[in-house]
């Protein structure tokens, strides 16, 4: 296993979920159901990746690893933000900015950050710490897509994003 085709290919379910958050179509009340459940894989991924990848980065990629942990914790207060807010109109304003924060952070990650780590990890650190992930994060497990080596980021036939082209 690679540890950071596992990061990726959860980067994919939660773009997926962003992505019918943001549709047009979708009412109020799906948005606050969606919602929950992008946190739910935010917080699985983002404790997984903290434990693994960032513990790994935290001396060799320093900047970086501090960027994302500093990040994750951004992200994580805007949750408590919206958990706590009523009005429609400001939860609203505040799904588009945590929506744009969350996106953002993705893309840094994989346009910066991966190609990164992925030149420092040894093979075998790679194959363990992606064990581990998956052992954090099997609340996400039930949701994760099969995808076959080779073929990472090409799901149900959607394209992938571009960075996922460009990058993998
Ligand atoms: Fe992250
Ligand atoms: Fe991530």
């Amino acid at each position: 296993m690679d540890l950071v085709n596992e990061l990726i290919t959860d980067h994919w379910q939660i773009r997926e979920v962003l992505k019918d958050l943001r549709s047009e179509k979708a009412t109020y009340q799906r948005k606050r159901r969606l919602l929950k459940e992008l946190t739910e894989l935010v917080a699985a991924h983002a404790k997984g990746e903290e434990k693994t990848a960032n513990a790994f980065a935290r001396k060799r990629l320093k900047k970086l690893a501090t960027l994302d942990v500093e990040e994750h914790s951004t992200l994580e207060n805007l949750v408590e933000r919206l958990k706590k807010t009523r009005s429609q109109l400001i939860w609203e304003a505040r799904m588009h900015v945590f929506c744009e924060l969350l996106e953002l952070h993705l893309d840094e990650e994989e346009e910066e950050y991966f190609p990164e780590l992925r030149n420092l990890l040894p093979a075998e650190e790679s194959d363990r710490l992606a064990h581990k992930y998956h052992q954090l994060t099997l609340a996400l497990e039930k949701k994760r897509p099969k995808l076959k080596p080779g073929l990472l980021g090409w799901l149900s036939g959607n394209p992938p994003p571009e960075t996922f082209l460009t990058n993998y």
